[in-house]
């Protein structure tokens, strides 16, 4: 569970109100393995996939135009997660629901990850994407 106060804003609005419907959907997530809701999870961990596929390939878009020099390290960090988060998810519905796997991964390291990302990376990213 992350709380909309506990979210970094970054310079850019486009990338706040991409996190804030991240983290929407990261409690919705947390909330429905936490009721046991196979079917809730399934979807929501769906919809969390496509976010982020959206939400990622944005920024490396934006970072790609204007040439921004640590692209590399940024777009590693987000392979990184999509493949961690695309991989969680298989073994969830593969394993026929394993809710205390969705929940330690998603409050214990995806949450966490994200209001660091946001803090470190994507702030330095839109601070350059605005000032140049
Ligand atoms: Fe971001
Ligand atoms: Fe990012």
């Amino acid at each position: 569970m992350i709380t909309q106060d506990q979210l970094p804003m970054v310079a850019m609005p486009s990338m706040n109100d991409t996190h804030l419907e991240d983290i929407l959907i990261i409690n919705k997530l947390s909330k429905a393995a936490q009721n046991k809701d196979f079917d809730g999870t399934k979807g929501m961990l769906k919809e969390l996939i496509e976010h982020t596929i959206v939400h990622f390939s944005g920024e490396e878009e934006m970072m790609r135009e204007k040439n921004f020099p640590p692209y590399p390290i940024h777009k590693a960090e987000h392979d990184r997660v999509l493949n961690e988060l695309t991989s969680v998810a298989k073994n969830f519905e593969e394993g026929e629901g394993d809710f205390l796997l969705i929940t330690a991964y998603v409050d214990g390291s995806l949450a966490p990850w994200l209001v660091h990302h946001i803090e470190t990376l994507d702030t330095v990213t839109a601070a350059f994407l605005q000032t140049s």
